[in-house]
């Protein structure tokens, strides 16, 4: 079976992503003309719209990348999350830049900004492509926000449901009875 089948409605085609993302580049560009920026993006997820993102911006940026567990449903989150794989280099003294695909509850992204903070970059920031603001459950802000979507199940661009569905240009609601098999 394709993929497409699955995907029950699209929320934004290929070029409404484009848009959204240089829109983003634009203001990463104006903001960060004088820093030393360095643009981290939360493996698997960001992949994509992380490397759209550096080619939207004008000013010059380091990269990396660190991966994170993501915790089981249905378990009652601490917000511990573990680091599978860490940054490559160090942050102390640079404005950093989180890239991540989706804020949701927010608990991966609360604990990696301590984590990160702690490793005395001058400064930090969070961009997300997509907002899930119906679904936090921790007081967390991006500074950057794509476009926010509705609590649906979404896929595509970067995003998965069990590892499938990333390499799909455009972003969707996945079918229910995908997930609910
Ligand atoms: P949070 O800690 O709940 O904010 O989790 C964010 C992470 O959960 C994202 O980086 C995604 O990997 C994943 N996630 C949350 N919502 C979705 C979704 O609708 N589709 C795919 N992945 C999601
Ligand atoms: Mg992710």
């Amino acid at each position: 079976m394709g993929l497409h089948e699955d995907v029950g409605e699209i929320l934004f085609t290929a070029d409404q992503i484009d848009e959204i993302v240089k829109r983003i580049g634009d203001q990463v560009s104006r903001d960060y003309a004088d820093k030393d920026l360095v643009m981290i993006s939360v493996l698997k997820g960001s992949l994509i719209f992380m490397a759209d993102l550096m080619r939207a911006i004008t000013v010059p940026c380091s990269i990396d990348f660190l991966s994170v567990s993501s915790y089981g449903a249905g378990t009652t989150t601490t917000g511990e999350v573990r680091i599978l794989k860490d940054l490559d280099t160090t942050l102390e003294g640079k404005d950093v830049l989180v890239v991540e695909d989706i804020l949701d509850s927010g608990m991966t992204l609360s604990f990696l900004l301590n984590n990160l903070q702690a490793r005395h970059p001058r400064s930090i920031r969070l961009c997300t492509l997509l907002d899930k603001p119906e679904r936090r459950r921790v007081d967390i802000k991006a500074d950057y926000v794509g476009v926010q979507v509705p609590d649906k199940f979404i896929v595509g661009y970067g995003l998965d449901y069990a590892e499938k569905y990333r390499n799909l240009p455009y972003i969707g609601v996945l079918k229910p009875e995908i997930y609910a098999e």
